[in-house]
């Protein structure tokens, strides 16, 4: 669905920076601006900063800004048009329906008709848990110790003993049994008519990350009650168990910066209870390359709780490797003595389990000390092999100082001498071809920062801080326009910024949060924020502040005609622009540029 220009800026315009940042976290005023401790990345001192009047903000520890659209994105998860759409409802602003194809309209109507009757099925399993019929199902939860909250955070129900209360209820509701059957809540059978998927279960609604019931999983109360302990809905058009996790919906906006996966929904409840809202769980199959890419969206951090048997263990290095895969790392949190995060929180409580989460193991380690139960160590040979293992998965590391890194770490744990641990590894990699060629994006720890200090860091430095004086001081436009353009600005993102920006100061009618509008994603309107909001220098005097915008303007020149330069040999268009350059350059030499 595409915006026009006009109405992106009408919402923005009507929502206030400071009310909508407000929303979400306490803003103390210092000066002309509002901070507090940026909510993207973990800080004790407040170095996040609202200003009204540019209607931006800007973190000066991380690097994160934009306009109010970029901080709804950012903090809530979504995408540009999500964010839209809320920002327009908050402030009475309507947007056009989208014109979608005939088919398309009709897929959605499908969709959509399927998602109520799962709405309804589920109203109708929680109005039951609170029924007189329910009362089994509400001692088992109490055994549990679910409190009120969590039990409607997740929207718990009970499917009642006689499975044509929920037909009749839906029946009423205007839905066909074809239309039930195709959501999986029940078989069509010509023996024995339609009949439900769940009854005499607790049940549990499956969410996907915009809180739509696409499915359910029920469990049953007691031993003696007969089925599996636990059954899900099939595979439906709206219920793809790859692609969906358990407790997601509320995970990526637990701002933890990390997600907890674990293996079923009474663990994600659990969690969540004790307050570790970033826990999710696969759908009662193993988890899947989708799901990675899932929560990729949102980190790459993740944290496996998963049950401390061997089947367990067997799915934990399953993800483990599953995650590697989509470039993303793994740590194992161990749940001795007990089997799951549930009986373990139950035990121990919360801080407990946020201190084996602080311990948490690395997945390589954790590989390399199961594999080590495989093999007795008293036996020579058997352990000599153990260590041709280890150092056959050491090779995977394709980059040496992480490769070394490892074989440290091994080395030490194993109390294996560190030159004949590597020794092993260099062999083994002669003997099978090499160490891993490095493809994959690797997680890198910690906030990302820039890379500091390179040529072409200190290159666009030098173009965001020229932008920065102009947004401080548009009038200056006007004195340094016969020398500078846009395609001054050598990356490209920065140059649009920079034509439009000089657009509309000669228009009179420049507003910095507007020209972040140009962009839809998210890392491009932080981009584009930080050409407005990069820390210029604290400088007292008239002189001073004349003299740091001359080297400012110059160094940005002379980038863009050495940039040339090297392009003109290759491209005609350039070569005016070096002319141009040369000149604007030799002029700027001789020229005073004062601030009045
Ligand atoms: N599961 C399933 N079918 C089963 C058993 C398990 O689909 N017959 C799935 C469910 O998604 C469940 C997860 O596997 O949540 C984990 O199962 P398990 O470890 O057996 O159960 P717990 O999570 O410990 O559940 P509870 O505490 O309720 O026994
Ligand atoms: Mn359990």
């Amino acid at each position: 669905m595409y915006y026009p220009e006009e109405l992106v800026e009408e919402v923005r315009q009507k929502n206030d920076i400071v009310d909508v940042i407000s929303g979400y976290v306490s803003l103390q005023k210092k000066g002309s601006n509002y901070m507090c401790c940026c909510p993207f990345h973990g800080e004790k001192t407040p170095s996040f900063s609202v200003n009204r009047a540019r209607q931006i903000y800007k973190c000066f520890g991380c690097g994160e800004g934009g306009n109010v659209l970029t901080f709804v994105m950012k903090y809530e998860n979504c995408t540009f048009p999500e964010a839209l759409k809320m920002l327009a409802e908050k402030a009475g602003v309507e947007l056009p329906k989208a014109e979608y194809s005939e088919e398309a309209r009709r897929r959605e109507g499908r969709r959509q008709r399927l998602l109520e009757v799962n709405k309804e099925a589920a109203k109708f399993y929680y109005y039951q848990l609170r029924t007189d019929r329910g009362i089994r199902a509400k001692e088992y939860l109490d055994k549990r110790r679910l409190s009120d909250d969590t039990r409607k955070n997740f929207g718990l129900g009970y499917a009642p003993s006689r499975g044509e209360e929920l037909l009749m209820y839906l029946h009423q509701k205007g839905f066909t049994d074809d239309l039930i059957r195709d959501v999986g809540l029940a078989k069509v059978d010509e023996r024995r008519g339609t009949t439900t998927q769940f009854w005499n279960r607790v049940m549990f609604p499956i969410q996907d990350i915009n809180h739509r019931v696409i499915g359910f999983g029920g469990r049953i109360m007691g031993d003696g009650d007969s089925g599996p302990k636990y059954l899900n809905s099939p595979e439906t058009e709206i219920f793809d168990k790859s692609r969906n996790l358990y407790g997601m919906n509320y995970a990526r906006t637990a701002r933890t910066g990390n997600i907890i996966l674990c293996e079923g929904y009474m663990d994600v409840i659990s969690m969540h209870q004790a307050g570790f809202t970033q826990a999710v769980a696969s759908l009662g199959t193993a988890f899947t390359p989708g799901q990675a890419g899932l929560i990729k969206k949102y980190t790459k951090d993740v944290f496996l709780a998963y049950d401390s048997d061997g089947a367990g263990v067997k799915a934990a290095l399953r993800a483990i490797r599953i995650l590697r895969d989509a470039g993303m790392s793994g740590r194992i949190i161990n749940m001795a003595p007990y089997k799951d995060p549930d009986e373990f929180i139950k035990n121990l409580g919360q801080e407990a389990f946020q201190e084996r989460i602080d311990h948490a193991e690395n997945s390589f380690l954790f590989e390399i000390r199961m594999l080590e139960r495989d093999f007795d160590m008293d036996d020579p040979e058997q352990k000599t092999n153990f260590h041709n293992q280890i150092a056959r998965r050491l090779c995977d590391f394709g980059e040496d100082v992480e490769r070394e890194n490892y074989i440290e770490a091994v080395a030490q744990k194993y109390h294996i001498g560190f030159e004949n641990l590597r020794k092993l590894v260099v062999n083994m990699a002669a003997k099978t071809g090499g160490f891993a060629v490095q493809t994959m994006e690797r997680p890198k720890s910690g906030v990302q920062g820039r890379n500091r200090n390179t040529p072409e860091e200190n290159v666009k430095k030098s173009q965001r801080l020229l932008l920065t004086w102009l947004t401080d001081y548009p009038q200056l436009y006007a004195k340094i326009k016969s020398y500078i353009t846009p395609e001054d600005f050598t990356e490209e993102l920065y140059s649009r910024v920079a034509r439009r920006m000089f657009e509309d100061i000669e228009k009179n009618q420049f507003n910095p949060a507007g020209i972040i509008n140009m962009f839809e994603d998210e890392k491009e309107q932080s981009e584009a924020a930080s050409l407005f909001t990069t820390k210029l220098p604290e400088l007292e005097s008239e002189q001073e502040k004349e003299k740091a915008f001359h080297d400012i303007l110059v160094r940005v020149k002379k980038n863009s005609y050495a940039y040339y330069s090297a392009k003109s040999g290759v491209d005609i268009s350039a070569l005016s622009r070096v002319i141009e350059g040369k000149k604007a350059l030799e002029e700027l030499n001789k020229t005073h540029i004062s601030f009045h």
